[in-house]
């Protein structure tokens, strides 16, 4: 089964309220100028997860003009949280809901970003459960995995992406459509990729456990890399057959850089 390449682009806690506006028109307009709008199955998408205060501005008519006609139709270029409360709307101060989100334009969100985990304590727990908050109100989740140096170093890779996976995804069934990353800690904003064999064998690995868990339905799953991918090294990642996608951090803040890690997508898919 054909899964879409997806080049998603994860600003974390950037950029400012000047750049986040020139970087989102150079994004838009070269993304749309590069996969023809109007594609309900486009082959290759873009996915941004700005701040959440982007949110509100990227599908506000200021932000949709730099789109032309092509959004929110098309699902060439998509919007998502970085982050999603496993609350339902109420009385919980400060916390932002797939629900709210949804209504303001999000139709992803990240899950279990190893920076919520280490920085924040959120557990695989957690994670269930805002994976489920996210598709009960219409978000696909981009379920976030990947072990830290200590655990490749012990040879535990294989048993911390199981496990993330394992207990990640055990309130989900067949039917839920996600997808997921693996961004090895030790790669992330480090400038340490990922050798193509490292990540050969994760994603190989990950393939595995997702058919033995749910058969043919993982055929539709989509397995993005993550942690450090640039422009010169996106082609070797994402020419791997079991690389469905990166998710970019830092060179998703250069417009440039990032239309060029969509040009590697686009020539690979
Ligand atoms: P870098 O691309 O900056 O390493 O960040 C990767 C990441 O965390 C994306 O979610």
């Amino acid at each position: 089964m054909d899964r879409p390449t997806i080049i998603a682009g994860n600003w974390k806690h950037n950029p400012d309220r000047n750049l986040g506006e020139s970087l989102w028109r150079e994004v838009a307009a070269g993304t749309m100028s590069r996969i023809p709008a109007g594609e309900h199955n486009p082959p290759v998408k873009v996915v941004i997860f700005p701040p959440t205060p982007w949110l509100g501005w990227l599908v506000s008519r200021e932000g949709l003009e730099c789109l032309g006609n092509g959004f929110p139709e098309s699902a060439v270029l998509e919007i998502g949280m970085q982050e999603i409360s496993d609350r339902p709307v109420g009385a919980y101060t400060g916390e932002v809901g797939a629900e709210l989100a949804h209504q303001f334009g999000a139709r992803w969100t990240l899950v279990g970003h190893s920076e919520r985990r280490i920085h924040f304590g959120e557990t695989d727990e957690d994670v269930a459960r805002r994976l489920t908050a996210a598709v009960d109100h219409g978000l696909c989740p981009l379920l976030c995995i990947g072990e830290t140096s200590e655990e490749r170093d012990a040879g535990r890779t294989f048993e911390v992406v199981s496990h993330q996976l394992e207990v990640g995804l055990s309130r989900f069934d067949k039917k839920h459509e996600y997808a997921i990353a693996y961004e090895p800690v030790w790669a992330i904003g480090t400038g340490r990729t990922a050798t193509v064999e490292q990540v050969e064998d994760v994603h190989q690995h990950l393939r595995e456990l997702l058919q033995k868990k749910i058969g043919s339905a993982s055929d539709g799953i989509p397995i993005l890399y993550g942690g450090s991918v640039k422009p010169d090294n996106a082609r070797d990642l994402l020419g791997l057959d079991v690389v469905d996608g990166a998710l970019v951090g830092g060179a998703s803040l250069k417009a440039a850089s990032f239309l060029e890690i969509l040009d590697a997508g686009i020539a690979t898919a």
